[in-house]
C-alpha cells in the first residue's frame, strides 16, 4: 500500500505510523501534517530515517500541497483535525476550517487522483450525550446529535465523506472511536494532564461533579481496528470502535492515577464545568467484532499503569511540550493558581 496519513505527527496518527511500519514493513507512508501545537515529530524519531517513510509539512486546506501528496498515494487515512473540545469552545472557527473545509479539500483530491480507499477517522462524540441512568450505547445506527463545536465539525466532516461516497462513488470507510489513551498524547487531554500534573506536584482539575463517563480505549487497539478496516472492511461502511471500561467516571479514573503515582486524593481540584459537557459516552462495538473479528485487548488497569509508566519514563517529551504556548493555554483554561 502507498499510504497517505494526514495528522501523522499527532497522538493517534503517530502511534498509527509506528504501528503500521512495524506490521507492514513493505508499505510506504507519507505523513502530511501542518505541525500545529499538537503535532510533534519527536513522536516519530525512531522511524524518521526509514526509507519507506516521508514527512511533508502542509495544511489539509491547501489544495495544491494536498494534490502533490495525494497523487503519490493509493490509500488515505485521515486523522488531521483540531481535536480538543475545550479549545473548540474558546475558538470554534479553526475547527470548522480544518475539520470541515480541510476534509473537503482532501475528498476532492482523492476523487481527482482515483484513490482506492479514503478512511476517515471520526469520533463517538458525533452521537451526542448519554445519561447516567440509561444503559444504552452508541452504535452505527445512532442518530447524529453533536453538542460541541468540535463534535459538530467532526459530524460535518463525516457527512461530507458519506456524501462523496453516495454522490461520486468515492471508496470511503469511516470509524467512530471512543476516547483513546496511551503514549504521546498531548497533555491537554485528561489522562496525560492528570499524570503530568501529579508528576510536577500540581493538582488535577476535575470539571463539575466529576461524574462524567468516557469509554477508554488503548491507542494501539484503535490502530489494530483501522488496520482490519483497511484490510477487510466494506467500502461505504461505518464502524464504531469502543473501549475497555464499563462506566468508569472521571473521578474514579483520576483516583486510579493518583494511586498509581502514590499521591494523595487532596490533589483533586474541582473546577468550573466545561460548557455543554456531554455526560456519558459508551460504544457498542459488536459490528466490528462480528464482521472483522476486532476487540480491545488487555485490561484497563494494566494499560493505564503502562501509560502512567510511559509518562514517568519520558519526562523530556512532555516537559518540552508543556513549555511555551502550552503555558498560555493552561492559564487561560484553568487560571494561574492551579
Ligand atoms: P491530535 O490533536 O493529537 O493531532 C492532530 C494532528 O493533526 C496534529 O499533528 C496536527 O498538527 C495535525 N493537524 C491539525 N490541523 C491540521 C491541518 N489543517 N492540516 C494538517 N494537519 C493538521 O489529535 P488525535 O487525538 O491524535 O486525534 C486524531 C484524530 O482522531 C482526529 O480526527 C480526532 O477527531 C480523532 N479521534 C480522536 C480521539 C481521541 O481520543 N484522541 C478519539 C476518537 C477520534
Ligand atoms: O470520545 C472521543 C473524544 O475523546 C475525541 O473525539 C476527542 O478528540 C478527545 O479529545 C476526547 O474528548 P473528551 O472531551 O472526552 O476528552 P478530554 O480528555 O478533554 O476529557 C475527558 C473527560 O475529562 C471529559 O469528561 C472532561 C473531563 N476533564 C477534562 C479535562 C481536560 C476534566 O474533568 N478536567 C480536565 O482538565
Amino acid at each position: 500500500m502507498k499510504l497517505l496519513v494526514t495528522g501523522g505527527a499527532g497522538f493517534i496518527g503517530s502511534n498509527f505510523i509506528l504501528y503500521w511500519l512495524k506490521n507492514h514493513p513493505n508499505d510506504t507512508i507519507i505523513n502530511f501534517d501542518k505541525l500545529t501545537y499538537a503535532g510533534n515529530l519527536e513522536n516519530l524519531k525512531t522511524i524518521e530515517k526509514n526509507s519507506n517513510y516521508k514527512f511533508i509539512q502542509g495544511d489539509i486546506c491547501d489544495a495544491t500541497k494536498v494534490d502533490n501528496v495525494v497523487k503519490e498515494s493509493d490509500t488515505i487515512v485521515h486523522f488531521a483535525a483540531e481535536s480538543h473540545v475545550d479549545r473548540s469552545i474558546t475558538d470554534p472557527s479553526e475547527f470548522v476550517r480544518t475539520n470541515v473545509l480541510g476534509t473537503n479539500v482532501l475528498l476532492e483530491s482523492a476523487l481527482k487522483y482515483k484513490i482506492k480507499r479514503f478512511h476517515h477517522i471520526s469520533t463517538d462524540e458525533v452521537f451526542g450525550s448519554l445519561s447516567l441512568e440509561e444503559k444504552s450505547k452508541f452504535d452505527e445506527r445512532t442518530n447524529y446529535n453533536p453538542r460541541s463545536p468540535y463534535s459538530a465539525s467532526k459530524a460535518g466532516s463525516d457527512h461530507l465523506v458519506r456524501a462523496y461516497y453516495h454522490t461520486f462513488g468515492l471508496p470511503i470507510s469511516i470509524s467512530n472511536c471512543s476516547n483513546n489513551f496511551g503514549p504521546y498524547q498531548f497533555p491537554e487531554k485528561v489522562i496525560p494532564l492528570a499524570i503530568t500534573n501529579l508528576l510536577e506536584g500540581k493538582k488535577v482539575p476535575v470539571y463539575g461533579d466529576g461524574l462524567y463517563v468516557r469509554d477508554w480505549l488503548y491507542v494501539e487497539d484503535h490502530c489494530k481496528a483501522i488496520d482490519l478496516i483497511l484490510e477487510k472492511g466494506k467500502i461505504g461502511e461505518t464502524y464504531c470502535i469502543g473501549g475497555l471500561t464499563e462506566d468508569i467516571n472521571n473521578l474514579e479514573l483520576i483516583k486510579k492515577i493518583i494511586k498509581l503515582l502514590g499521591k494523595s486524593e487532596d490533589s483533586i481540584d474541582f473546577v468550573k464545568d466545561r460548557l455543554g459537557h456531554d455526560r456519558r459516552y459508551a460504544v457498542d462495538w459488536s459490528k466490528i467484532k462480528n464482521d472483522l473479528g476486532w476487540k480491545p485487548e488487555g485490561n484497563f488497569d494494566e494499560l493505564l499503569e503502562k501509560t502512567v509508566n510511559w509518562y514517568k519514563q519520558n519526562k523530556d517529551w512532555w516537559e518540552k511540550v508543556k513549555n511555551g504556548d502550552y503555558k498560555k493555554y493552561y492559564i487561560n483554561q484553568y487560571g494561574s493558581n492551579l
